[in-house]
């Protein structure tokens, strides 16, 4: 009768060496290669990185909602049983009940013809079998939580008639109806302006707190970050270069792409996005065969142009992939500086 206790010890998602090519008419696209990382009941992780480093191709990966030409490899579980890799019939239905999906612009997520009622309520009365009325009421309910004002009117109104900000909540109220157990965000608040920012944020955190659902969120935003998540995955070139608690990842940074962007930040402050580093990411046609920072980095060594640094864990909370100590880390083992 102990089976209960050893199935919660199952992480509710671990991903394991994904990699995601796409094949392209000037040749194939490495946009993720080896990205790990897990995630327990609850907690909430956000992948960083600088534009086209693979932050949203991983998460299409895992939902099975990568464009034709793209293909995924690697492994990924949901509470223990397989996800990356699963057929469209199973993944749908994951999608639709174990993992709510929320992106950037509403907008384009929301059918502008129907009433917020009918697109929050459609698929609790056809793959539920809740009754119009019930499923009215558990809209309502949830609108309600994502503290909607004036959440009955709005059921009757169409998308258009609704802010921005109100728009994204109805995006994470639609998410969060089927109870999942991960949500993933993308960019959730980029679009908007940044009071609306932030009444975003204070709410997923609240939602963390009181529905305790796990979330992936996607982010340039380090306001973001420190607002809502617990852990913090840097990517770089398609890779994860730096993971670790977000409080002290951004204290201390080990990783000089880390470094680099917490460094080139003018103040972190809330609202304080991923500064551009002097010179570009390599072209995922042709990356170099050592590190792809190299260029980027002031501590490159020689070895790093031609050997590609392994993931390493570092402690049981940080891992890194680098081939530069930092100095605290020589002072700890007691070499040299
Ligand atoms: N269908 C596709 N065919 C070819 N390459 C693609 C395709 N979709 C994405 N890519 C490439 O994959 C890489 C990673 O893209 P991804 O969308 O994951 O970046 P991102 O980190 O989410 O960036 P952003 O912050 O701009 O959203 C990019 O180089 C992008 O051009
Ligand atoms: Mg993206």
């Amino acid at each position: 009768m102990n089976a209960a206790p050893a199935a919660q010890a199952v992480p509710l998602l671990v991903v394991h060496d994904l990699a995601v090519r796409f094949a392209t008419d000037s040749g194939p696209v490495e946009a993720v290669r080896e990205v790990g990382f897990t995630l327990e009941r609850g907690e909430a992780l956000a992948l960083v990185g600088e534009s086209g480093s693979g932050k949203t191709q991983s998460a299409m990966a895992l939902l099975g909602l990568l464009a034709d030409n793209g293909r995924a490899t690697g492994t990924a579980t949901l509470a223990g049983a397989p996800l990356l890799g699963q057929p469209e019939h199973v993944l749908r239905r994951i999608r639709g009940a174990r993992i709510g999906v929320v992106f950037q612009d509403p907008m384009t997520a929301l059918n502008p013809y129907l009433t917020i009622e009918r697109q929050m309520t459609e698929t609790l009365v056809l793959h539920r079998s809740r009754s119009r009325r019930e499923a009215r009421a558990e809209a309502l309910q949830m609108l309600e939580a994502v503290r909607i004002t004036d959440a009955r009117r709005r059921l009757d109104q169409y998308p258009h008639e609704l802010s921005g900000g109100m728009r994204q909540r109805v995006m994470i109220a639609m998410a969060l109806l089927p109870r999942p157990e991960l949500l993933i965000l993308d960019e959730p608040t980029t679009a908007l302006d940044v009071t609306v920012q932030a009444q975003i944020l204070d709410l997923l955190a609240a939602l963390r707190r009181d529905l305790g659902t796990a979330m992936l969120l996607i982010t340039h935003d380090l306001g973001v970050v420190a607002a809502v998540c617990d852990r913090m995955l840097v990517m770089y070139a398609g890779e994860g270069v730096e993971q670790g608690p977000v409080a002290e990842l951004l204290a201390h940074p080990r990783h000089p792409y880390t470094q680099g962007l917490l460094a080139s930040l003018p103040a972190r402050q809330h609202g304080a996005r991923l500064a551009t580093l002097a010179g570009q990411p390599p072209d995922p046609r042709a990356r170099p065969p050592g590190c792809a920072f190299t260029p980027r980095c002031r501590h490159a060594m020689a070895v790093c142009s031609t050997v590609h640094p392994a993931w390493t864990e570092e402690s049981a909370t940080r891992g890194r992939r680098c081939h530069w100590q930092p100095p605290e880390a020589s002072a700890a083992t007691g070499e040299a500086p």
